[in-house]
């Protein structure tokens, strides 16, 4: 069984953008932490390591059909934020660029009658919906509970509690 050499630069070209995202992330979780939001800190080190995970799903995929997975150099991410609602949308949005292409992956599997790739990448539709409604609920906390001090203290504490048991959270 083998992929084709487009579905082969597609998977690589994820895996670049998995790594951005695990990148993006930790300088996320770095800025919080030197800022004082400990809770949202805490919640983007453990989303970054979550998208090391995927990446790594894909370069493991990649090797296992023999097409050798190339490890990419990423851009350096952005290191400072206006806010943390600021950094939550900027979140979102690299999530929805992933879900992007994701979905366009799957389509290509489609056209070109790829049902090992298809079934592989049926995890990841899956996780992107979640992936974005997590970021989604955060950001309605803003209009809920506010953007004064008061209200980033406690959106801080329920992205500690969400990245203590992060399967939960969303
Ligand atoms: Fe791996 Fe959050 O997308």
């Amino acid at each position: 069984m083998k992929i084709s050499p487009k579905m082969k630069k597609a998977l690589n070209d994820q895996v670049t953008l998995e790594a951005s995202a695990s990148n993006s992330y930790l300088a996320m979780a770095s800025w919080c932490e030197v800022i004082g939001y400990q809770g949202a800190a805490d919640y983007f080190y453990v989303q970054s390591d979550e998208e090391r995970t995927h990446m790594l799903k894909i370069v493991h995929y990649l090797n296992d059909m023999g097409a050798t997975a190339s490890i990419p150099a990423t851009k350096a991410p952005l290191s400072s934020y206006k806010s943390l609602e600021g950094l939550i949308k900027t979140a979102l949005k690299n999530e929805q660029t992933v879900t992007k292409a994701i979905h366009k992956m799957v389509e290509i599997t489609q056209k070109e009658k790829d049902h090992s790739t298809y079934a592989f990448l049926e995890w990841f539709v899956n996780e992107q919906v979640q992936e974005e409604t997590k970021f989604e609920t955060i950001l309605q906390k803003f209009d809920l509970l506010g953007r004064d001090k008061l209200a980033i203290h406690e959106i801080d504490k329920i992205l500690a509690t969400d990245a203590a048991s992060p399967e939960t959270a969303a």
